[in-house]
């Protein structure tokens, strides 16, 4: 029997309630298929600053190194608003990234077709978007050095580095040219060349990298550019490469395509053991144990365990075939509510699509 570890860091807020019913889905998707998933929870966040006053501990980042893969809820409370930046939730999350190496970030937005009267655009804009951003996670302005704030010419002056080494792009861009072969095979780079010299070897390198892959059909995008586009006709797009500070944005914004937050899972891959599977809203504190969150972004994510670190594609699609069956079914949580449909809570929406899993 295949057996598999995965560390659960619940995080703060709402995240417990995601990553329970994610390990409910993958529970039921291991006795269906006889496969052995184990299940270490650690702290993260500020939760974790509670504990041990530090918001990434060593002892989670140990179970974290040790496991097969990283299943994260969500960091952060405005309790912590008041802490240092090195204390607060969110650091623990730039520090988990760059500590197992972290570096290509997966997040993909897709319409589903019982939800588009829940996008802000227009529904002929919107109806089957489904595009997957890669995000370079571990450089950029994000962690360039120097940075700081001081004083220069008697005021405060303050300062990051935008900066990419070319091997940090060209393993980013293979990431991207292979997630394209597997998709509709149309990758859009964005970047800011006519005005940063980090886009104009970023854009060079991506051209580079690009003659491995012929089949590929690469494309070139401002930024600026590219966050019009995707609300004006994100249909165009099938995957956006990116980096760090540009994809975060852009992340954001195409997230919004699909109606809710709470649906999209997103994984952060590296070369070696363990990614990392998180859902892309935040933690929620003031919804947090109302049982009302929508737990599908996380178990989505959690089927992207299956499908990037385990090559359990068959699985993987079971459970991303249950939730659209949950949602054709007509069950909603509040975050995606329509009339006539039924609204359900966090851990009735986890165990219906356990029943779609088992039904299939
Ligand atoms: C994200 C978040 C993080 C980021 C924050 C919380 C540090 O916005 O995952 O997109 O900027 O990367
Ligand atoms: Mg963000």
């Amino acid at each position: 029997m295949k057996s598999y570890n995965i560390s659960v860091l619940a995080g703060d807020g709402t995240g417990k309630e995601v990553t329970d019913e994610a390990v409910k889905v993958l529970k039921t998707v291991g006795e269906k298929y006889s496969i052995n998933f184990n299940f270490e929870p650690a702290l993260i966040g500020g939760c974790a600053y509670d504990k041990y006053k530090t918001p990434l501990p060593d002892e989670t980042l140990n179970i974290a190194k040790q496991s097969d893969a990283v299943l994260l809820g969500a960091v952060g409370d405005w309790k912590y608003d008041s802490l240092p930046p090195e204390l607060r939730p969110e650091r623990a999350l730039l520090g988990i990234r760059k500590e197992l190496n972290l570096f290509a970030n997966l997040r993909p937005a897709v319409v589903y077709p019982e939800l588009t009267s829940l996008s802000p655009l227009k529904e002929n804009i919107v109806s089957g978007t489904d595009i997957m951003i890669i995000r370079e996670l571990t450089g950029d302005v994000y962690f360039g050095t120097p940075k700081g704030i001081e004083v220069r010419n008697s005021e405060k002056y303050a300062f990051n580095n935008m900066c990419y080494y070319e091997s940090e792009i060209i393993r980013i861009a293979h990431v991207a040219f292979k997630v394209a072969m597997a998709r509709n095979k149309k990758l859009c780079s964005v970047d800011k060349a006519n005005v940063l010299d980090v886009s104009r070897l970023w854009r060079e390198t991506v051209a580079m990298v690009s003659k491995e892959y012929p089949e590929v059909e690469l494309t070139n995008m401002y930024v600026d550019n590219a966050a019009m586009q995707l609300i004006k006709n994100p249909k165009q797009f099938d995957v956006i490469l990116t980096g760090n500070i540009f994809g975060d944005i852009l992340s954001d914004e195409a997230s919004v395509l699909s109606g809710s937050l709470g649906l999209l899972p997103s994984a952060s891959l590296s070369d070696s053991k363990p990614a990392m599977y998180e859902p892309i809203h935040g933690s929620a504190p003031d919804l947090k144990g109302k049982n009302i969150v929508n737990p599908i972004a996380t178990i989505l994510s959690a089927a992207m365990i299956l499908k990037y670190s385990f090559n359990l594609n068959f699985e993987h699609d079971c459970i991303v075939d249950a939730v659209r069956k949950t949602l054709k079914a007509g069950f909603r949580t509040n975050d995606i509510a329509q009339t006539g449909m039924v609204t359900v809570g966090t851990d009735k929406m986890g165990n219906i699509i356990c029943d779609k899993v088992l039904q299939d």
